[in-house]
């Protein structure tokens, strides 16, 4: 009952954190160049968008949730077409001429974005997905930063593991040896240290069946301050 109690209060210390995160800060240390330069394909964003690229061109992968919380805010108000923000220049880097016609079918593809939250048993509101589960989920850089320790990021994967249908898919990307990152400017939110062979082994205690993980080393140049992360996961696993 000791251990459980102190598990809950790291999270909420992790919650807390997130009180002073600032979206805007976050995207500008993350997905700007060097880490997003599409000119390099050794960056960090051209390389998670491979990755997703290929996973949505070789599987039947339609449904995707946007696991965010407090910044939900940025990708709602970008759908209703009230910011331009970060997802047009993402898109205006990738395809200058297409960008438009890509921006366009984004948008008619969302349904809806939601809260989510992953230390939650049931972490989206009820009734927000078919009760048969999702067929995909995608997770980016949230598990390991809103977990204390190994047992929590596990259990945030079986809470993950809930929402999808038998057969479904989880699309996971992560920090590996991450101690933390700015989350705001001085505001260093701690995250929980991964290596691969602690993320395969907590998607199979998890009940997932890991299909592929692939691991990205950080170049020199893309440690910009702005966190200790030393590479990136993408794990593509299925519920059996
Ligand atoms: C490191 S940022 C990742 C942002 C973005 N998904 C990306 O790939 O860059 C961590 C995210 O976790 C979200 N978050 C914080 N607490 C959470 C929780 N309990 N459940 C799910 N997401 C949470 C924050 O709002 C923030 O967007």
């Amino acid at each position: 009952m000791e251990g459980k109690d102190s598990s809950e209060e790291a999270v909420a210390a992790i919650e807390a954190c997130y009180q002073g995160f600032n979206p805007a800060a976050y995207l500008q240390y993350n997905y700007t160049p060097p880490r997003a330069d599409f000119q390099r394909s050794d960056s960090i964003v051209p390389w998670k968008l491979s990755c997703l690229h290929k996973a949505f061109s070789e599987g039947e992968m339609p449904l995707i949730i946007y696991a965010q919380r407090n910044d939900i805010d940025i990708p709602a108000s970008w759908i209703r077409e009230e910011t331009a923000g970060w997802v047009k220049c993402a898109l205006i880097k990738k395809n200058p001429t297409a960008w438009t016609e890509k921006a366009e079918r984004l948008r008619s593809v969302v349904t809806d974005v939601l809260p989510i939250n992953v230390h939650q048993p049931c972490p989206l509101p009820a009734g927000s997905i078919p009760s048969s589960g999702a067929d995909c989920l995608v997770s980016s850089f949230c598990l390991e930063s809103v977990s204390p320790d190994l047992p929590s990021f596990t259990r945030a994967l079986g809470h993950l593991s809930g929402l999808l249908r038998s057969g479904g898919h989880l699309l996971l990307i992560g920090a590996l040896g991450e101690s933390f990152y700015l989350g705001a400017p001085g505001l260093q939110i701690p995250v929980v240290p991964l290596d691969e062979a602690q993320v395969c082994s907590s998607l199979r205690t998890s009940g997932y069946q890991l299909l592929q993980l692939s691991v990205y080393h950080l170049p020199p140049d893309m440690r910009v301050g702005v966190d200790d992360v030393s590479g990136v996961f993408f794990a593509k696993a299925r519920k059996p």
